[in-house]
């Protein structure tokens, strides 16, 4: 504060410039995070529902994840309960996950195999095709027609191996939405890495506030001491192409951090390693609260490799922890109304300012301006 108790005139009071496309220097002027307010309140965290996760796809998992006919794997998206399943003719259907009598949830959250699709509420029956094949105990009436009553579908597809779905019925195919990422991940063999373990973690904090911190390696050195040891921080790189920010570090001593870090718009992250890979789900509870959703793959699931395995996924998890703690710090100064913005760093922090400029454009179309 100034003597007469002013906030100081700063760069937050100067037009934002416009992004330029991927690709081109950055722009003169300021480059700012977005505003505090942006991370705190609900009638963003609505918008960012319509505007971003009913729009856009969304990456659940792997195709080697439902191998046989009736297996699924039942998830949310943002208050929008859905299902994957694997149909008798070996495609992928998904619906919501809700049933057309009354609304109740027909698969539990996770990962499993149904023969019959039996809602649980009122024993009414749906195939794989999402029709409604029986009603126990409804009774008879004229105006009724089990064919008026199937579940509702939603768009699924894979690309190389991942399953994606889509709430939008007018979105672009996926094979459209996926800008550079076929590109960068096109060196590495991802269809073979078979998974191993998931970990599902709760965070305090806004579901953007936990991607800044993962779109940018500038907080390495001050709180991923295990971390900073084996990579080399004056090489870190960030970088962004289409929909995708792209962080390289040079390893030392064959770590297992060597390979690529990827995260893709607007929630799914990739990292691939020459012998395995991990994905991660952001997913917003509320404006307050994330799950993040990690998976682990590896190249070779030999029982001698797995003490290796199971060694690496622990660190990745005690990173994600380290992130965890400054993330929800972060959350709460940023919720106590003093903070406005903060100044992007040219050199570690490109990865926000693209994800910021999608954020923007993203939710102007819904009434949510000044960011
Ligand atoms: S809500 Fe499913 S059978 Fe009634
Ligand atoms: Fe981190």
């Amino acid at each position: 504060m100034t003597a007469d108790g002013a906030l100081p005139q700063t760069a937050l009071d100067l037009p934002m410039p416009d992004l330029p496309p991927p690709g081109l220097p950055m722009p003169a002027g300021p480059v700012m995070s977005l505003p505090a307010w942006s991370y705190c309140e609900r009638r963003v965290y609505e918008a960012e529902r319509k505007a971003i996760f009913f729009k856009e796809w969304q990456f659940i998992g792997c195709e080697k994840d439902l191998p046989q006919p009736g297996d699924y794997l039942a998830t949310e998206i943002t208050g929008w309960r859905i299902f994957a399943l694997r149909a008798r003719d070996g495609s992928l259907r998904a619906y919501y996950n809700m049933c057309s009598h009354r609304a109740a949830q027909l698969l539990e959250p996770g990962k499993g195999h149904c023969d019959v699709l039996r809602c649980a509420y009122h024993g009414w029956v749906f195939d794989a095709e999402g029709r409604l094949k029986a009603t126990p105990h409804f009774g008879e009436a004229d105006w009724f027609n089990k064919k008026d009553f199937p579940l509702t579908p939603i768009r699924i597809d894979s690309w190389r191996g991942l399953i994606f779905v889509c709430l939008d019925p007018a979105a672009k195919p996926l094979a459209e939405s996926l800008g550079a990422l076929p590109d960068l991940v096109a060196p590495y063999p991802i269809e073979r890495f078979a998974k191993l373990d998931e970990a599902s973690f709760e965070m305090r904090c806004n579901w953007k506030t936990y991607t800044d911190n993962f779109a940018e390696g500038y907080h390495i050195p001050g709180i991923h001491p295990g971390l900073i040891q084996a990579i080399d921080f004056n090489g870190f790189e960030t970088t962004f192409a289409d929909r995708v920010v792209i962080m390289k570090a040079p390893q030392k001593n064959g770590s297992i951090y060597g390979g690529i870090w990827l995260w893709i718009w607007p929630n799914m992250t990739l990292s691939v390693y020459p012998d395995g890979m991990n994905t991660s789900r952001i997913l917003p509870l509320d404006e307050g609260r994330t799950q993040l959703i990690y998976n682990f793959y590896f190249a070779d699931l030999s029982p001698e490799k797995l003490p290796a395995h199971r060694q690496t996924i622990e660190t990745n998890c005690g990173i994600v922890r380290e992130d965890f703690g400054i993330c929800e710090i972060s959350q709460g100064n940023l919720a106590a109304g003093i903070h406005q913005r903060g100044p992007l760093s040219p050199r570690h922090e490109e990865g926000l300012r693209y994800y910021h400029h999608r954020l923007r454009q993203a939710l102007a179309g819904v009434g949510i301006g000044g960011l």
